[in-house]
């Protein structure tokens, strides 16, 4: 399969270029390196990297025009600076019309498109269905629900996936590598008082496979878990891996700009793919810290092992 990733140099997009090229696929990759890394994808046989914005109508044109792609994973998303709304909107809601507007241009058969579970806002239900009505409203949950808005407007046939919090190799990100991170520096620590649905990488990596089929169902699909879990209880769970004495720690209540409890409903995901989260989210977490025990917190480290005279 020819398939494109916009935002394949990031976190998630960078675990299926690991996980898809090994099967042949080729792959082409869109990244402005804004928050991915370029070392993660070397020169490899079967990858092509081009360094661009999607909010580049041409730039994204000419590389589909040349790839042509049967399918897109569309991954790219800014969220850095929530006072930047003009670059938030630029990639998220511009940088997917181009995406879906380059897709049918050169006839791909499907997109897989990444939304968060900000889209929901401040859900009315919990674990949140969905079908449930979006209602984001921060600059980054409000032009991702426009860009996947768009998407769907499209001709291309979408699916699109309100993820958990997926953890993994390269996971820079969030209260696991925080923790991880201060409690082996001997620092202070304080944990919000929230809850998050998370999935490992390897049942992430699992659910693309089975969205991304041709014939597969489209709409909008919850991968998640289903199970909300304390910033609490990974404290504890990073505390135990380190082998320190267990110990109390201040809990902060949720910011005016979070949302408190965000668990995902997956039994619609079930139902139409047979797809569910396999590993536990205890065993999730300690494959995450046995990670960093082996490649630390960084965030570039890459399994792809470069090939000469591979495409750059
Ligand atoms: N990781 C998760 O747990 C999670 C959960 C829910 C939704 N998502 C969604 O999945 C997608 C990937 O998330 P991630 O965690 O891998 O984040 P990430 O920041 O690691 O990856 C995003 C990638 O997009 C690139 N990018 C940003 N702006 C761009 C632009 N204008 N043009 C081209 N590339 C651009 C970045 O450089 C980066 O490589 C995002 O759409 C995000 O909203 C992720």
């Amino acid at each position: 399969m020819r398939i494109a990733i916009t935002g394949g140099a990031g976190c998630l997009g960078s675990n299926l270029v690991e996980h898809w090229l090994p099967q042949g696929h080729d792959i082409l990759v869109l990244d402005n390196f804004a928050t991915g890394k370029r070392e993660v994808l070397p020169p490899t046989r079967g990858l092509e990297v081009r360094e661009g914005s999607i909010s580049d109508r041409v730039f994204v044109d000419q590389a589909f025009e040349a790839f042509a792609p049967e399918i897109v994973i569309h991954a790219a998303a800014a969220y850095k600076d929530p006072a930047n709304w003009e670059e938030d909107a630029a990639t998220n809601v511009m940088g997917s019309i181009h995406v879906a507007r380059a897709a049918k241009a050169v006839g791909s058969r499907r997109i897989v498109n990444f939304q968060t579970a900000l889209c929901y806002g401040r859900p009315s239900r919990v674990p949140i269905p969905a079908d449930h009505p979006v209602g984001p409203f921060t600059s980054y949950g409000i032009s991702k629900t426009a860009g996947e808005q768009f998407m769907r407007l499209g001709e291309v046939p979408v699916v699109s996936l309100r993820i958990a919090n997926v953890t993994g190799p390269r996971l820079a990100i969030g209260p696991i590598p925080t923790f991880y991170k201060r409690l082996k520096a001997g620092q202070a620590c304080f944990c919000s008082d929230t809850a998050r649905d998370f999935l490992d990488m390897q049942d992430f990596l699992a659910a693309v496979d089975a969205v991304r089929a041709l014939d597969a169902p489209t709409g909008v699909f919850n991968v998640s878990s289903g199970q909300a879990h304390t910033v609490r209880e990974i404290f504890d769970l990073v505390v135990a891996h380190l082998g320190l004495p267990p110990r109390d720690v201040p809990v902060t209540p949720a910011a005016a700009d979070d949302v408190p409890v965000v668990a995902l409903d997956p039994a619609e995901t079930q139902r139409c793919f047979g797809w569910k989260a396999r590993i536990p989210f205890a065993e999730a977490i300690g494959r995450q810290l046995a990670w960093y025990d082996r490649y630390g917190v960084s965030d570039v480290y890459s399994h792809l092992r470069p090939t000469d005279g591979a495409k750059g």
